[in-house]
C-alpha cells in the first residue's frame, strides 16, 4: 500500500516486507529517504539527511539559502543533467535554445490500485486491483513545461517495486532526449557488492561478485539485444549477504534491447544505483505534446539473502509478467532436431527422429533451422519463409500431420529478425537490413538484421509469420536471433533521428510479437538468441520460455543455469539433453545426469534418441515420467540454493513445491574426490514440526532435523547427480 503524509510531503510504498519512501525536502528537492525492510511508523523526517549535509564541504553551488543544500549532496530520487548534482543523471534533455538543464518540481499525483501497462512496452500486471497500489507523481520543469512522471507500483504479497518514467512535452518546442533512465537508487552508503551476470555465446550469466568501489561500475550493452555478454540485472548485497541470510537489493530492466546497469559511489561514500536504456547510442526527439514511456525497472528488497531475492523474481515474473495460456501450463516434452542434424535431413530423417520419440513419451517435435528457402547451411535463405520442397517434398503441411499421426505436435524454428543476403527477400529489399548509406554492411553468420524501426519491415516479418503459423498445424514456435547489430542506421529515419534506432527497433519487435502471440494464443512461443543472448524480462512478456544457452553440456549447464536463476525462475528456462561427447566442449556425461540437469528448466531432447543404448533408452523413459510428476515443483515451487556450484565440488538445489507438501533436492557432483568427506545439507523452507519422508528409503525425518542438522551428503563419481524427494506425512 502507498501512504501519504500531507504535511511533510513523504509518500511511503510498503509491501509485505519492505518499505520504500521519498518526499520532497523543503517542498523542493525529491530525495529518496529509505528503500529496505518494512518500517512500521511513518515518522521518518528529513533532519538526519540535513544534519549531514553540515559535515561536507560544499563541492559545488548551493540550490537554496542554506549553503550547505545542493542537489549534488542530496539522495536524489531522480537526478536530472544540467544542475548542481552532478553524478550520473537519470534524465538528460536538450532544449531549443541549446540548454540542457532540467529542474524539476511538484506539480502533482495520484494513488490508485492496480497497475497500468505501459504503452508498447513490457511491463509486469496485476490480475486484481487489488495486488498492488500505484503512486504516478508528476514532476514539472518550470521553464520548459517538460513533465516528468516518476510511476510506481508495489505489491503487496510479491514483495516487489516497479518503477518507469513518462516524459510529457508540454512546451511548444520540440525536446531531444539524450537519456532517460527508469530509475536511479541513492544509497547514503557504500559498503556493497555488486553482483552481475556477465557471459558469452555458450557461456551465459556467470555471475560476479566484486566490491563497489569509488567512481563508476557499470555494465551494458550497445549491441542492439539485450545481450550474452551482460544481462540488465545487477544486486547491491551487504558484505555478509549470502544466499540465506543479509540485505539484498535487485535491479533487472524489462527490456530486451541497450541498457545500462551500475552505480557510482561519490566522495561522500554514497552510492547511486542506475538501470535503463543505454543513454550511448539514444536520442529522441519529443515532439511538442508528444509522450515518451520508458521501459519498467523490477526492484526487489530482501533480508534474506541472494535467494529471497531471487524467489520474489521467481515468483513475480512466472506469475505477473509471463502471460497467456501456457503461463500456469506444464509445457511439452520436446525433441528439437539441430544437434541431431544440423541443416542436413529430409522428412524421411526427421520422422525417424520423431518416431523414437513418440514411443519414450516426448510430446511434440520442433524442426529446427534448415527447412526453408534453399538454405543448407547458414549461408543463405534467411527471410524466404516458405517451404525447401527439396527437403520437404510433401511441405509442412504434410510433415506436421504425419508427426501429428505420432500422436505429437509439431514445432518450427525461425529467425525472422534476419536476412540472408542471399535470399529472395534480399534481392527485392536491399534497404530492408540495417545498414549507413556508403558504409559496409558486416554479417555476422553470414546474415543481416532487418530494420524493425520500419512498419513496412515489421508487417512483412508478421505476414509471413501469420501464413506459416495460419496454414500448417504449427503448435510451437522457436524465435530465433543469432547476431548482435552493426553499423547502425535506417533507410527511412531522416538524419536527426537516426539516435531513435535501437529504441525503434526494439518497439518493432514487441509490437510484432503482441500482435503475434495474440492472434496465435495455442502457440506456445520460445525465444532464443544464439541460446541465452536475450533472455530478459521483456522477451518473456512476450514468450514464457527462453532457450537458455546453446552449451547443452550437463557441467556447463549447471553454471549458467545458476546464474539465470539469480532473477529468473527455472520455468522459463529451456534446457535440453543433448549426445556426447557433447558439441561445444566435447564432454561426456552420464545421461541420467543430463537428465536430470535439463528436466528442472522447460525439459526436451536435442539428439538423435535412435542412437542411443536400450539401457539409455530406459533411463530416457524414467526420466520423461519423473520429469511428469515433478516438473511442477521445479517451475511452481520455490528454489533454494543450497550449496551454489562456486564450491567447485558439488551443488544443490532444494525446490520447495507450492502446497509446501514436496521437497526435492537435487545435487550435481562437479568434481569427485576419492575418500570424500562428508557434507551437510541443511534444508531450508519446512515446517520445523512437519515430518518429511524420503520417498525412496521410506524413512521420515522432523523438518527441525533436516533443516539444522541435514542430511549427509558424499561426492560419489564425476557428475553424478541425484534427486532426493521428501513427502510431507
Ligand atoms: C542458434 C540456436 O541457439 C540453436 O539452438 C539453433 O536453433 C541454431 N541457432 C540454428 O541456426
Amino acid at each position: 500500500m502507498i501512504s501519504f503524509d500531507k504535511d511533510k510531503m513523504i509518500f511511503h510504498l510498503k509491501s509485505n516486507n519492505t518499505s520504500y519512501i521519498l518526499g520532497f525536502l523543503k517542498e523542493k528537492f525529491l530525495v529518496h529517504l529509505y528503500w529496505g525492510k518494512k518500517l512500521e511508523f511513518n515518522d521518518l523526517d528529513y533532519d538526519m539527511f540535513l544534519d549531514v549535509m553540515k559535515y561536507r564541504r560544499n563541492m559545488c553551488a548551493s540550490d537554496y539559502k542554506d549553503i550547505a543544500l545542493s542537489r549534488d549532496c542530496l539522495p536524489m530520487e531522480y537526478s536530472t543533467f544540467g544542475n548542481t548534482d552532478q553524478r550520473t543523471p537519470a534524465f538528460h534533455a536538450t532544449y531549443k535554445n541549446g540548454s540542457f538543464i532540467t529542474e524539476l518540481e511538484y506539480d502533482s499525483h495520484v494513488i490508485y490500485n492496480g497497475k497500468k501497462g505501459i504503452n508498447g512496452l513490457p511491463a509486469t500486471y496485476v490480475e486484481n486491483e487489488d495486488e498492488a497500489q500505484s503512486l504516478e507523481l508528476t514532476l514539472k520543469d518550470n521553464l520548459t513545461g517538460v513533465k516528468i512522471v516518476l510511476i510506481y507500483t508495489v505489491y503487496d504479497e510479491l514483495d516487489a517495486i516497479t518503477r518507469s518514467v513518462k516524459i510529457i512535452n508540454n512546451s511548444k518546442d520540440d525536446v531531444r532526449l539524450d537519456s532517460v533512465l527508469s530509475a536511479v537508487v541513492d544509497f547514503k552508503e557504500s559498503q556493497y557488492d555488486y553482483i552481475h551476470l556477465p557471459g558469452a555465446w555458450a557461456r551465459e550469466r556467470h555471475p560476479e561478485r566484486v566490491p563497489v568501489m569509488t567512481g563508476k561500475q557499470m555494465v551494458d550493452s550497445a549491441r542492439g539485444n539485450s545481450s550474452a555478454q551482460h544481462n540488465p540485472f545487477f544486486a547491491l548485497v551487504e558484505k555478509n549477504t549470502d544466499e540465506n541470510s543479509g540485505n539484498a537489493y535487485g535491479f533487472n530492466l524489462v527490456y530486451s534491447g541497450n541498457f545500462t546497469a551500475g552505480v557510482e559511489v561519490d566522495p561522500y561514500n554514497t552510492c547511486r544505483a542506475f538501470l535503463g536504456i543505454n543513454p550511448f547510442g539514444f536520442e529522441w526527439i519529443l515532439k511538442s505534446g508528444d509522450e515518451f514511456a520508458s521501459p519498467e525497472a523490477v526492484l526487489v528488497y530482501s533480508d534474506k539473502g541472494l535467494g529471497g531475492m531471487s524467489r520474489v523474481y521467481h515468483k513475480l515474473y512466472r506469475t505477473r509478467l509471463c502471460r497467456g495460456k501456457f503461463r500456469d501450463k506444464e509445457r511439452y516434452v520436446l525433441i528439437n532436431n539441430w544437434e541431431a542434424t544440423y541443416f542436413n535431413f529430409d522428412e524421411e530423417k526427421i520422422l525417424n527422429i520423431a518416431r523414437k520419440a513418440s514411443q519414450v513419451g516426448v510430446e511434440l517435435l520442433v524442426l529446427d533451422d534448415g527447412w526453408f528457402g534453399k538454405r543448407n547451411s547458414d549461408n543463405c535463405s534467411l527471410g524466404d519463409w516458405y517451404v525447401n520442397k527439396e527437403k520437404l517434398p510433401g511441405g509442412l503441411t504434410q510433415l506436421a500431420s504425419k508427426v501429428n499421426e505420432l500422436g505429437m505436435k509439431f514445432g518450427l524454428w525461425f529467425e525472422p529478425e534476419m536476412v540472408s543476403p542471399d535470399s529472395d527477400c534480399y534481392r527485392a529489399h536491399p534497404d530492408w537490413c540495417i545498414h549507413s548509406e556508403g558504409r559496409t554492411r558486416s554479417e555476422g553468420r553470414n546474415q543481416l538484421v532487418l530494420d524493425l524501426s520500419r512498419q513496412d519491415v515489421c508487417d512483412y516479418i508478421y505476414n509471413c509469420l501469420y501464413e506459416n503459423l495460419s496454414t500448417v498445424n504449427i503448435e510451437y514456435v522457436k524465435w530465433d536471433y543469432n547476431r548482435t547489430m552493426s553499423n547502425i542506421g535506417s533507410a527511412l529515419l531522416p538524419a536527426e533521428r537516426q539516435g531513435e534506432f535501437f529504441h525503434r527497433y526494439i518497439l518493432g519487435l514487441y509490437s510484432i510479437l503482441e500482435k503475434l502471440t495474440k492472434a496465435f494464443p495455442d502457440v506456445l512461443f520460445e525465444s532464443c538468441s544464439s541460446g541465452g543472448a536475450r533472455f530478459d524480462p521483456g522477451m518473456l512478456f512476450y514468450m514464457p520460455q527462453t532457450w537458455t544457452s546453446d552449451d547443452t553440456d550437463a557441467l556447463e549447464r549447471v553454471y549458467i543455469q545458476y546464474g539465470t536463476s539469480m532473477c529468473y525462475p527455472y520455468s522459463a528456462m529451456g534446457a535440453h539433453v543433448s549426445i556426447v561427447p557433447n558439441h561445444q566442449v566435447g564432454r561426456t556425461t552420464p545421461v541420467q545426469t543430463r537428465g536430470y540437469t535439463a528436466m528442472v528448466g522447460q525439459f526436451g531432447y536435442e539428439l538423435d534418441l535412435n542412437k542411443l543404448t536400450d539401457a539409455e533408452i530406459d533411463v530416457v523413459k524414467e526420466q520423461i515420467k519423473t520429469y511428469k510428476k515433478y516438473g511442477e515443483v521445479f517451475h511452481k515451487g520455490e528454489l533454494y540454493r543450497l550449496v551454489t556450484p562456486d564450491n567447485n565440488y558439488f551443488c544443490s538445489n532444494e525446490f520447495v513445491s507450492e502446497d509446501r507438501n514436496t521437497i526435492i533436492v537435487s545435487n550435481f557432483v562437479l568434481r569427485a574426490v576419492p575418500n570424500s568427506p562428508v557434507y551437510y545439507l541443511k534444508l531450508k523452507g519446512l515446517e520445523s514440526d512437519g515430518v518429511y519422508m524420503d520417498e525412496k528409503t521410506g524413512k521420515s525425518y522432523r523438518g527441525e532435523i533436516l533443516m539444522s542438522s541435514g542430511i549427509p551428503y558424499q561426492l560419489s563419481a564425476d557428475y553424478d547427480t541425484k534427486i532426493i524427494v521428501f513427502k510431507k506425512q
